[in-house]
């Protein structure tokens, strides 16, 4: 199951499209329409994590400059190699080494919340202990003496006319450098790995840039790195005939919806030209990912740095990615030569 749910989610799609599963706890929906109806619906409630549409405007700019550049760094690193493994150099840290850069933490910083996402779940809204402790020193610093920061922007920044408590600053850095649980770090892998499995397809967006977005949507419609979305029934909702009692959970099959042959044409297959890849892996409805524009441009930098430091991409030799996980899917390892000359 972990490594291939595909065939388990069918099974769902074309008998159970509401079924009690006792081992998550939770009604599984794995209908594109119901899915998407579902991620729409308002009785559906979720998590909170503390990053309001206010912020956005400032946000944006900090992140695309310092996306473009630490892309840059980390692909000039790896470019000259043999061979490299770009989850380990850098899928996995670009998000969180960007949002460092753009709040102006040392690197450092960046390498311990890069740990502490790779070895448990970090709760959305910066609500972690150690990432709090980390935090509220460079907090207490910029107060004192701002510099040119997005950190030091957070915390003189006015909402409705208020300054930002420490704690919504801090919760604020905290989703960033968390980029949402990682979902980015393991959406830019499964692109990166869609594109390497179609080198046309690759070599098209390299000599094309302005494919890149659609690449990427498509690539989220067919591997979306949160395939499970929990939600909990704030009421007692019907759906599909069943009526589910208020507080019941609910588990959107984002990665399944994207899979459904009612929905899209060869949904197995990866095409960065299909007509409508419109994906529900940002969710959709009132809770639409606020990140959904930052995520994209993490993934549009890191490919087109990746591109200009690797003028012959492609696999290493024998090697094939296997995506694994269930609630936080892609592969975590990508093996590929930079360029093919002789070695
Ligand atoms: C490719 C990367 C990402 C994916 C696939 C993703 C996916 C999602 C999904 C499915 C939801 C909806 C949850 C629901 O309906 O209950 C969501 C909401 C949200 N995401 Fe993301 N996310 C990504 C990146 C990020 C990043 C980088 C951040 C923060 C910097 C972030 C912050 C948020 C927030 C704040 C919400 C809640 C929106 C609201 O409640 O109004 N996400 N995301």
């Amino acid at each position: 199951m972990e490594r291939d749910p595909y065939p388990f989610y069918r099974t769902l799609r074309e008998g159970f499209p509401l079924v009690r599963d006792e081992l998550l706890g939770a009604w599984l929906l794995s209908r594109y329409a119901d899915v998407r109806a579902a991620l729409g619906d308002t009785r559906l409630g979720s998590v909170d994590t503390g990053l309001s549409p206010a912020y956005r405007g400032l946000l944006e700019p900090a992140l695309r400059a310092a996306a473009e550049r630490t892309a840059h760094v980390l692909a000039r690193r790896i470019g000259g190699r043999r061979e490299v493994d770009l989850v380990a150099e850098f899928s996995g840290w670009l998000p969180a080494a960007a949002a460092a850069a753009a709040l102006g933490l040392p690197w450092e910083d960046a390498a311990r919340v890069h740990e502490w996402c790779r070895t448990g779940p970090v709760p959305p809204g910066g609500s972690h202990p150690e990432l709090e402790g980390l935090l509220r020193p460079h907090v207490a610093r910029r107060r004192a003496h701002p510099g040119a920061d997005l950190l030091s922007a957070l915390c003189g920044a006015r909402v409705a006319g208020q300054a930002l408590s420490d704690e919504a600053v801090t919760g604020l850095a905290g989703t960033l450098l968390t980029g949402g649980g990682e979902a980015t770090a393991l959406a830019l892998a499964s692109f990166l790995a869609n594109l390497l499995d179609h080198p046309a397809q690759l070599d098209l967006v390299r000599a094309r840039p302005g494919l890149i977005p659609g690449a990427w949507a498509e690539s989220l419609r067919r591997d979306p790195p949160a395939p499970v979305v929990l939600r909990r029934a704030t009421v007692p909702i019907t759906l599909g005939g069943t009526t589910l009692p208020a507080g019941a959970a609910v588990a959107c099959l984002v990665g399944s919806a994207g899979r459904d042959p009612f929905r899209y044409a060869d949904p197995d297959r990866y095409d960065i030209f299909r007509p409508d890849p419109a994906h529900l892996a940002f969710g959709a409805g009132r809770r639409f990912c606020l990140a959904a524009t930052l995520a994209g441009l993490a993934a549009e930098c890191g490919l087109r740095a990746l591109l200009d430091a690797m003028p012959g991409l492609r696999w290493a030799p024998g090697f094939r990615s296997a995506p694994s996980g269930l609630m936080a899917r892609a592969p975590r390892a990508l093996l590929v030569r930079p360029s093919q000359g002789p070695f």
